[in-house]
């Protein structure tokens, strides 16, 4: 197993549960990237870690300090955040870049954490940038296993070393932005849930369960690497979304749904989160847009029940 995991994006709101699952077991070490070693959530994680898990000083611009910090490790997860830039070309060449120093490095597994390509499912119709710049590195990663296959390299490092991870919306965006205390249209006082998901399905899947799947893929190795895993837990309407919040928590909630045109006006990345919204509107990801998932964790299936898939 590898015993040193680089953890790129580990001190963000995807990669912490990811650190502190793949410190849950007694033998790994966790190394995270970040441009500030010193900030609060590194420290946390230093801390949570008893002397296991370190922070090194690093930017996915910088070549250089990618390479120092894949120095010794035997695998990287790699998150990169669009909206530091707001740029899908920057965003694929963190990518490119953190791929290119990692084969350098000799790294045994690489996990790419990708989203759906919406450009490609709508046919160029709503391209989603924040989405479309990850799946184009995981469409660079399928075509450098291309180009291994057609020189028949059977060790080639994208092949044999890559996973693509393609998750979803977080459960915990329903906790921040996406919802306020409102007096609601029945009278009551209550929770209002504002997405912009018109009649359709908001797909999501909770932080903890992107944390499992990323320690199962690195616990099983071989059998994921050079495959892509597809996880999202569920896909609610906003009036299911509204009735499941009311039922587990006994608070009134109801459902509004916020014009794209609202959505839209948000400055800078308003146009990109209006077409992921509109892509979700038309595009059911977890009913046809995904190959039905042959392939489920035990734990996951048990706890697959409406409670706590919706709560
Ligand atoms: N929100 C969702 O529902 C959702 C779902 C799936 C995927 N995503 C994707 O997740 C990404 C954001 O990650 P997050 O949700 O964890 O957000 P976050 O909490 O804002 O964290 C951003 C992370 O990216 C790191 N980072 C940013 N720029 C960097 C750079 N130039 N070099 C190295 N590290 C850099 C930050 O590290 P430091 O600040 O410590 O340097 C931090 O760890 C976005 O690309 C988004 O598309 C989001």
């Amino acid at each position: 197993m590898d015993t040193t995991v680089l953890v790129i994006g580990g001190t963000g709101a995807m990669g912490r549960p990811i650190v502190r699952s793949l410190m849950s077991g007694p033998d790994r070490k966790v190394r995270i990237l970040t441009r500030d070693p010193e900030g609060r959530h590194a420290a946390a994680l230093k801390r949570a870690g008893g002397g296991r898990v370190e922070a090194v000083q690093g930017n996915l611009d910088d070549e250089a300090s990618l390479a120092t910090a894949m120095s010794g490790v035997g695998a990287v997860f790699c998150n990169t955040d669009f909206f530091s830039t707001a740029n899908p070309r920057r965003e694929y060449e963190q990518g490119l870049r953190a791929l290119r120093t990692a084969k350098a490095a000799g790294v045994g597994h690489f996990i790419w954490s990708s989203l759906d390509d919406a450009g490609a499912l709508t046919d160029g119709r709503l391209p989603v940038p924040h989405y479309d710049a990850k799946a184009a590195v995981a469409s660079w990663i399928g075509l450098m296993r291309s180009e291994e296959f057609m020189q028949q390299d059977a060790g080639g490092w994208f092949s044999k070393n890559v996973t693509t991870l393609v998750t979803g919306p977080y459960f915990e965006n329903l906790q921040a932005g996406l919802v306020q205390a409102a007096s609601l249209a029945d009278g009551r006082q209550g929770q209002r849930f504002n997405i912009a998901i018109g009649s359709g399905r908001w797909p999501m899947i909770a932080l903890d369960d992107i944390a499992w799947f990323a320690k199962h893929l690195f616990d099983h190795p071989d059998e994921w690497r050079g495959r892509t895993l597809r996880v999202l837990s569920e896909a609610l309407t906003g009036p299911e979304i509204a009735a499941a919040f009311e039922r587990v928590t006994g608070i009134a909630a109801e459902f509004h749904d916020v014009p794209l045109d609202s959505v839209r006006a948000i400055p800078a990345v308003g146009h990109d989160l209006a077409n992921m919204f509109q892509f979700f509107q038309e595009y059911d990801l977890i009913g046809r847009e995904r190959a039905p998932s042959t392939w489920l964790p035990a734990g996951l299936r048990d706890a697959a029940e409406p409670g706590r898939r919706a709560g």
